[in-house]
């Protein structure tokens, strides 16, 4: 099968590879239809994410036709058109038992070298490093999911349309994670970081969760343009303005009640010595992240607020506002996404009409432009918001 391969910093390629089979009982084997490139990719595109070797397959947000099952996966036949989490997750063990998937603790094979690095293994997530399961990813034909019992969700509404619930694998149960750890009340003012996919889905679930005010940052006019169309009330792009200042006159002083990030480890700054010593750390590895948003979200929430960081990081950042978060009482909350939780209370909202997840689609390409999809969607070319990949 033709598959999207890592093969070395901001290199990609689509090669041949060996077609996926049933490793044990639990697995499905999956036709793809649609899959996405993530933010989360372009940390593997760019180099910062230890553990990848050549010739990897790249990929956790897929979606298909199951064209094999193990024996023991009850509820899943040949031919389901079914939607994959990201995470994989076993049903049973204690973390998934508390709704808490991303930290399952069967599905990481690879655990020990996670451990050293994290103390404590998460569970395996497709194509996205050896230190998350060494899993080959679904930016391909074929994908094998493991406990295919557990994790893909069937889409049985013929009417729904790939775009339409895709993004169940990931972006927008991350988004919509990212406003429910808000504990959003009636009246609260949340700020968002990053207008990318996950913070639109992230802007139009604060939304859904009863948010008056949904403030988005980023630098990208159409970025903040399609924020708007998620629902964003005001939007501030941090290049022309000092963010917490902007944020303070905009909620009478106090701050937002709730910041969530959704930019990650490739943060960006408007002040271009900030933006380089932070660079240059991560480069020479001296920090694994580029912290700017984090910073500024702890920085800019009201006392006794949350922030949520829904942002990818690796390891160690420097300069970590402990004094504030400790001082003014911020709760920090975060996480590889728990999508198994939110596949069906989701998927009943796109069926209601409540939202349609395509519209941050802005490109459509075959399997084999993955390489084109990455330069597009890594330097926000061409308006691009999320490429989907059509093998
Ligand atoms: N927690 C999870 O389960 C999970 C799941 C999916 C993605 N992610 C992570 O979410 C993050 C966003 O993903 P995405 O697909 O939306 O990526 P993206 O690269 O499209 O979006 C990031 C956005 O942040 C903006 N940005 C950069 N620096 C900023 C700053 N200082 N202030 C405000 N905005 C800034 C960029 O301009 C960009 O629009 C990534 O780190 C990704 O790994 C996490
Ligand atoms: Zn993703
Ligand atoms: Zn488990």
């Amino acid at each position: 099968m033709r598959a999207t391969c890592w093969s070395g910093r901001n290199t990609v390629q689509v090669e041949e590879v060996p077609d996926p089979r049933l490793l044990t009982d639990r697995d499905a084997i999956v036709r793809i239809t649609s899959t996405a490139i993530c933010g989360s990719d372009l940390h593997l595109y760019d180099g910062y994410v230890p553990s990848m070797t050549k010739g990897d397959i790249l990929g956790h947000e897929f979606m298909g036709e199951v064209v094999e099952v193990g024996k023991s996966v009850g509820g899943l036949g040949v031919g389901d058109r079914v939607v994959v989490p990201f995470p994989i997750a076993c049903g049973s063990c204690g973390m998934c038992a508390r709704g808490l998937f991303a930290g399952c603790e069967n599905s990481n094979p690879h655990a020990g070298m996670a451990e050293k690095m994290w103390g404590h293994a998460p569970a395996g997530i497709f194509g996205y490093s050896s230190m998350t399961g060494g899993y080959a990813g679904g930016q391909a034909e074929f994908a094998r999911v493991p406990f295919a019992d557990v994790g893909p969700i069937k889409i049985e509404n013929e009417d729904l349309t790939d775009d339409q619930v895709l993004f169940l694998s990931d972006i927008f149960p991350t988004g919509y994670m990212g406003a429910e750890l808000c504990d959003i009340q009636p009246g609260d003012v949340v700020a968002v970081w990053g207008a990318g996919p996950v913070g639109l889905f992230a802007i139009a679930s604060a939304i859904m969760l009863g948010a008056e005010r949904v403030i988005a940052i980023d630098r990208f006019d159409y970025r903040l343009d399609k924020a708007r169309e998620a629902g964003a009330t005001d939007v501030i792009d941090y290049t022309q303005v000092e963010v917490p200042v902007v944020l303070k006159e905009l909620t009478g002083g106090r701050g937002p009640d709730a910041c969530i990030e959704c930019v990650g480890m490739e943060g960006h700054h408007a002040h271009p010595i900030v933006h380089g010593y932070d660079r240059v750390k991560q480069a020479t590895r001296l920090e694994t992240e580029r912290p700017h948003a984090v910073r500024e979200a702890i920085l800019s929430c009201r006392n006794g607020g949350t922030v949520s960081i829904m942002g990818v990081y690796g390891g160690f950042m420097d300069k970590f506002p402990i004094g504030s978060l400790m001082n003014r009482g911020i709760t920090i909350k975060t996480g590889q996404c728990h999508v198994h939780r939110y596949l069906r209370p989701l998927l009943a909202r796109i069926e209601s009409g409540e939202i349609d997840p395509s519209f941050v689609v802005s490109h459509h390409l075959p399997l084999e432009d993955a390489p084109e999809g990455y330069e597009l969607f890594k330097h926000k070319q061409d308006n691009c918001t999320k490429v989907v990949l059509r093998p």
